[in-house]
């Protein structure tokens, strides 16, 4: 908690994605968290802007980029970690249960056995309380089951990226109906995010500015206990349960499923066809 990491946070305005650059205070060494590919889908194209604005932010403030990670197999955008890597090298990091979250889309878009569902396509799978370094900085990853089996949220100093757990007090958390979702491992999980000490800064990975209000994506664990629409002021799992379950039922598919799950299960890799052209999927009534 000593340690306070300078955070510089990319909001991506097509799928409403915080990425955060996060350095060390006592090296040049950075990591990047949740980077976000463009695509094009209608059209069938990605590009790399919002990569690139992260690219040219290491390199212009001479950082060294220890780390790429995902803190879980995203939905609703696509992981330029690949891309990224080429250009300033770092591991690419996401949680072991990445093989879970494997296992279900490999059915589902019926890939072949060139698909490995063994977490293989990323250079370090995390365990519950695992740590690593960025630089000097203490890191650790804590499993943050709920929205997907792999979620993961990662502290590094006082701050906390929370990945898909909870979203700003007034939005309240992620949903939980994907396959292998499941309401009451996220509210359990959420409680666990919690249980850090009060002034811890949490970071969010979405924010989607309801009524009308800038966009954020920063809050401390204490205002979440206090004014989390969702689970603050002491909510009971079965209320959460029973709220969650009704709202997910409401909700849409995010418009990026299925290239993002075809694209993020492989570590950011596009899937190609037989002859080596890149090429995506769309099965049809599956999910
Ligand atoms: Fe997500």
């Amino acid at each position: 908690m000593r340690t306070v990491p300078d955070v510089s946070a990319h909001f991506d305005e097509a799928t409403n994605t915080i990425s955060y650059i996060i350095k060390d205070p006592s090296s040049d060494c950075c990591a990047i968290v949740d980077s976000v590919l463009d695509i094009n889908y209608a059209a069938g194209r990605i590009s790399y802007d919002h990569a690139n604005v992260l690219i040219n932010e290491v390199k212009e403030r001479g950082l060294t980029l220890d780390w790429i990670i995902e803190t879980h197999v995203h939905a609703d955008h696509l992981s330029a970690a690949p891309y990224i890597q080429a250009e300033l090298g770092g591991k690419v990091g996401v949680g072991d249960k990445i093989m879970l979250v494997q296992e279900t889309f490999g059915k589902i878009f019926n890939e072949g056995t060139e698909f490995q569902r063994d977490g293989s396509q990323f250079d370090a799978l995390f365990k519950d309380g695992d740590r690593y370094k960025v630089g000097q900085m203490e890191c650790f990853a804590i499993y943050t089951p709920g929205h997907t089996p792999a979620c993961m949220a990662h502290v590094m100093g006082n701050a906390t990226f929370t990945g898909d757990t909870l979203f700003m007090p007034d939005s309240g958390s992620a949903r939980a109906d994907f396959p292998g979702g499941d309401a009451g491992k996220l509210y359990d999980s959420i409680q666990k995010v919690l249980s850090l000490p009060d002034e811890m800064r949490l970071f969010m990975c979405h924010d989607y500015g309801p009524n009308d209000r800038e966009i954020q994506w920063e809050t401390t664990v204490a205002e979440q206990k206090q004014k989390n629409i969702h689970v603050g002021l002491g909510k009971t799992r079965e209320e959460f349960i029973k709220f969650r379950t009704a709202r997910d039922a409401q909700l849409d598919v995010p418009k990026l499923i299925l290239p993002s799950l075809q694209v993020n299960m492989r570590a950011g890799e596009l899937p190609s066809d037989p002859d080596g052209n890149l090429m995506l999927k769309v099965p049809v009534n599956a999910l």
